[in-house]
C-alpha cells in the first residue's frame, strides 16, 4: 500500500515527517538529501523515534539512546535489541510516498497489546 506523505519541498533536510498510522511511521530527510521510512516506535519501549536526535543515516531513540540505521533498520546496541522495520519511500511528482513494508512488525510488547485492541 502506498500512503502519501507530504511534498518534499515541505520536508526540508534534517527534518522528519509522522504519520499518525497504527503503529506510526515516520519519514526521515537526511542533511546528506536521502530519505527514509521507518516504524515510529523504538524496539525497546514506546517511544517516537520521531522525537529522537538524527545523526547521518541513523535516529538515536530519545529515551535511552539506542540507534537505529535508517539504511537497514539495525539496532546499534542495547537496551534495544531488536531492529526496526523499514519501509520504501518513492517521489512522485513531488510528492513523497511510503510503500509499506509487509514484514512483520517488532513493536515492545506494550505497544503489541494496544496495536491489537488491548489496554492501552
Ligand atoms: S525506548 Fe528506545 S532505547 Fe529504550
Amino acid at each position: 500500500m502506498m500512503i502519501p506523505v507530504c511534498r518534499l519541498a515541505d520536508l526540508p533536510r534534517g527534518e522528519v515527517f509522522r504519520l499518525d498510522l497504527d503503529p506510526p511511521v515516520s519519514v526521515f530527510h537526511t542533511d546528506d538529501g536521502e530519505l527514509f521510512a521507518i516504524d515510529d516506535t523504538c524496539t525497546h519501549q514506546d517511544a517516537s523515534l520521531a522525537d529522537g536526535w538524527l545523526e547521518g543515516s541513523a535516529v538515536e531513540c530519545p529515551l535511552h539512546a539506542s540507534a537505529f540505521d535508517l539504511r537497514t533498520g539495525a539496532v546499534d546496541g542495547p537496551p534495544a535489541r531488536r531492529p526496526v522495520r523499514t519501509h520504501e519511500i518513492v517521489v512522485v511528482d513531488g510528492v513523497i510516498h511510503v510503500r509499506l513494508s509487509t514484514a512483520a512488525r517488532d513493536l515492545p510488547p506494550c505497544v503489541t497489546v494496544r496495536v491489537a485492541g488491548g489496554p492501552a
